[in-house]
């Protein structure tokens, strides 16, 4: 699992250009970073981004909420350098999400835009744990990712010809660790997203309130 790991997070750090080229202006999940933001129950509330990208989803939402105070992470460098160019005013950090107990201050949110099917199912488990953690009462948590068979995990080639490890997750699983964390699911979305072959995927957004 870690050579898997660590070829998934080299590829990542090597398509972060290609990556915001194409997902930077994607409007389709802008109803659910609407819906998050309205969730929130501070305009300032303090928000924790993990596996942030070229900050696409960071950028929306400061256009919905400019106070909003954002530390976004990332395993790659070059995508924490993106997400900080593409977003003056926040707080970046290279870290890889399966580390986040080295927080210890509480966040009001949490945003989680497609790691976790770069994540194995035990460190999923570990994650949103850790997630429930850090969540003040009543914060909330943004989760996305694809629901399949476990099983059918594995190596992807993209546009570049570089790999990653693509986990599929189930979603009674994620259900059944987000209520083991005192979190309880409150909003649910499934998009048809268009792949570059033309096949299409579901793609589901689920948001969690902590009790
Ligand atoms: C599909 S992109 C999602 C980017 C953005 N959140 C979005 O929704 O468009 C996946 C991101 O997760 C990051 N990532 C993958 N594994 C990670 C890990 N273990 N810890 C932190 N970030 C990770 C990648 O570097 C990449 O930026």
């Amino acid at each position: 699992m870690k050579n898997n790991y660590q070829e998934t997070h080299n590829t990542w750090n090597k398509i972060a250009l290609l990556y915001e080229e194409h997902f930077m202006d994607l409007a389709l999940y802008n109803d659910t970073y609407h819906q998050f933001c309205e969730l929130l129950s501070k305009s300032n509330a303090s928000i924790l981004e993990i596996g942030c990208g070229p900050g696409n989803i960071t950028r929306q939402l400061l256009a919905l909420k400019p106070n909003l105070k954002i530390l976004a992470t990332d395993v790659s460098q070059n995508m924490v350098d993106l997400a900080q160019q593409n977003n003056p005013g926040i707080t970046v950090q290279v870290l890889d999400c399966r580390d986040l107990e080295i927080f210890s201050e509480p966040f009001e949110g949490i945003v989680c835009g497609f790691t976790i099917p770069y994540l194995a199912k035990i460190d999923v488990s570990k994650l949103l744990a850790n997630c429930a953690k850090l969540l003040t009462v009543d914060g909330i948590l943004y989760l996305s990712f694809v629901i399949g068979n476990y099983e059918d995990s594995g190596f992807i080639t993209g546009s570049s010809g570089d790999r990653t490890y693509f986990y599929y997750h189930d979603f009674q699983t994620i259900q059944q660790d987000i209520k083991l964390n005192n979190m309880v699911i409150i909003e649910r979305s499934d998009k048809e997203y268009k792949k570059a072959d033309g096949t299409l995927e579901i793609h589901t957004i689920l948001m969690a309130r902590k009790l």
